[in-house]
């Protein structure tokens, strides 16, 4: 089989659009209405039934919402209270606002390198470890949990924080423990992820000290009724944003989190039916998941073998995605342009007008994210493709998805 690829002027595998990617309707309409009818659209009832109720489906203590899963980051630091220059280990291969709120906090993200799970390799975490490292993000990329044990131990070593960025992973578990329970303070978005609102995000920790500074942080530090510092004095107790949400869209994040296994299970379902449909084509490999993990397949991740297709990475979903079948290239980017150490919020820096803060601060040289690498990561992500994937795929849906990539890897091989 090597037909006339869509790219070429070919017939495209498919022609009508995907579904939706969220499940909103009449429950989301009736919700939101009735908020606005109680004439109280702020921070009331709503987001404090939410708060309890995504930390009672983790089995933990607190949950602190926010706007974005950037601000969830933020808050995670804001609660820790690292000084200036501190160092946070994260994988690069991630979104900007992993970290872009340690770097607010005026710390500097150091690199480290990942293994095929495309989640962060332990070996390489202890190897970038420092007198100034304060703490790691584990990120759950695509929804696939990191090596928790491994890091864990690392942090207690070391004695650094460890947080989890679950903000694609929403119930992802790491060995039978669900996401968002392993760190000492987690984060998560509500930004089109699995569950959301189109927009925010929670906080969720076991740990009194994190929350009680968390709940501040998050709130300009400003003592409230209900709060863990309520009978305080009315004022800004240190510098902190306002990340807080309202009733609207918690009404939406609690509709949406009946619906949200549903939504999980499909794209489980679809994810390993994709895979299967694969399994022959030596030239595609899926992301690894480790035996005993559940990953909740946000995007399922492949990487071609270039040495035995002949095109890129970024060819190959170009060439799928016009066969009517949106597929990404590499995350994050590749070459120039990625992984997140190549951009020029860092690689120039940008950060603080024309200085070079924080990455200067009480250091002899300034820190150089141009000579940053991971070269592991490096050779395996420019390899990558990506299928954001979505509750409503059908078997018709998936049939042309496994079709496209057939197609395109036949073609290219
Ligand atoms: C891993 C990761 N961390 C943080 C964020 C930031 O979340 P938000 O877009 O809600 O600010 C994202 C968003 O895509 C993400 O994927």
């Amino acid at each position: 089989m090597n037909e006339r690829l869509a790219i070429n002027g070919g017939t495209p595998v498919r022609t009508q659009p995907f579904g939706q990617s969220h499940d909103f309707g009449d429950e989301d309409i009736a919700a939101v209405t009735e908020v606005i009818r109680s004439g109280n659209i702020g921070k009331g009832p709503q987001v404090a039934q939410f708060e309890r109720e995504f930390a009672a489906r983790h089995g933990v203590k607190h949950a602190i919402s926010v706007t974005s899963g950037t601000a969830a980051m933020h808050v995670c630091i804001g609660a820790i209270n690292p000084d200036p220059g501190d160092e946070i280990i994260v994988s690069p291969w991630t979104a900007g606002g992993s970290f872009i709120g340690a770097l607010l906090h005026n710390c500097v993200p150091v690199f480290a390198d990942i293994d095929d799970t495309f989640t962060l390799d332990p070996k390489d975490v202890e190897a970038k470890t420092t007198p100034r490292t304060r703490a790691i993000i584990a990120v759950h990329l695509f929804g696939n949990p990191c090596n928790m044990d491994a890091l864990r131990e690392i942090a207690h070593r070391h004695q650094l924080f460890l947080i989890e960025d679950c903000c694609q992973a929403h119930f992802a578990e790491y060995q039978g423990q669900t996401v968002g329970t392993l760190g000492d303070i987690n984060g998560f978005s509500f930004g089109g992820k699995h569950l959301s609102a189109g927009m925010g995000g929670i906080v969720l920790t076991n740990d009194e000290g994190l929350w009680g500074r968390g709940v501040l942080f998050a709130d300009a530090a400003l003592p409230r009724a209900n709060g863990p510092y309520e009978g305080l004095p009315y004022a800004n107790y240190f510098l902190a944003p306002n990340y807080k949400i309202n009733d609207l869209i918690a009404a939406v994040l609690l509709t949406q989190l009946k619906k949200v296994d549903g939504y999980i299970a499909n794209k489980i379902r679809a994810a390993q039916q994709i895979i299967e449909g694969l399994a022959d084509l030596e030239e595609i490999t899926p992301q690894r998941v480790r035996q005993g993990d559940r990953h909740t397949y946000w995007v399922l991740g492949f990487t071609i073998d270039t040495n035995r297709l002949n095109c890129s990475a970024g060819e190959f979903a170009e060439a799928v995605s016009r066969e009517g079948v949106p597929l990404g290239g590499p995350y994050i980017g590749s070459g120039k342009e990625g992984p997140l150490y190549r951009n020029p919020f860092l690689a120039e820096p940008d950060c603080y007008g024309r200085s070079r803060f924080p990455f200067d601060y009480e250091r002899e040289k300034p820190i150089d994210y141009r000579l940053a690498e991971c070269p592991y990561g490096e050779a395996l992500m420019c390899r990558g493709v990506n299928l954001s994937m979505l509750p409503s795929f059908t078997d018709a849906d998936i049939a042309d998805i496994v079709q496209a990539i057939r197609k395109v890897a036949h073609h290219y091989r």
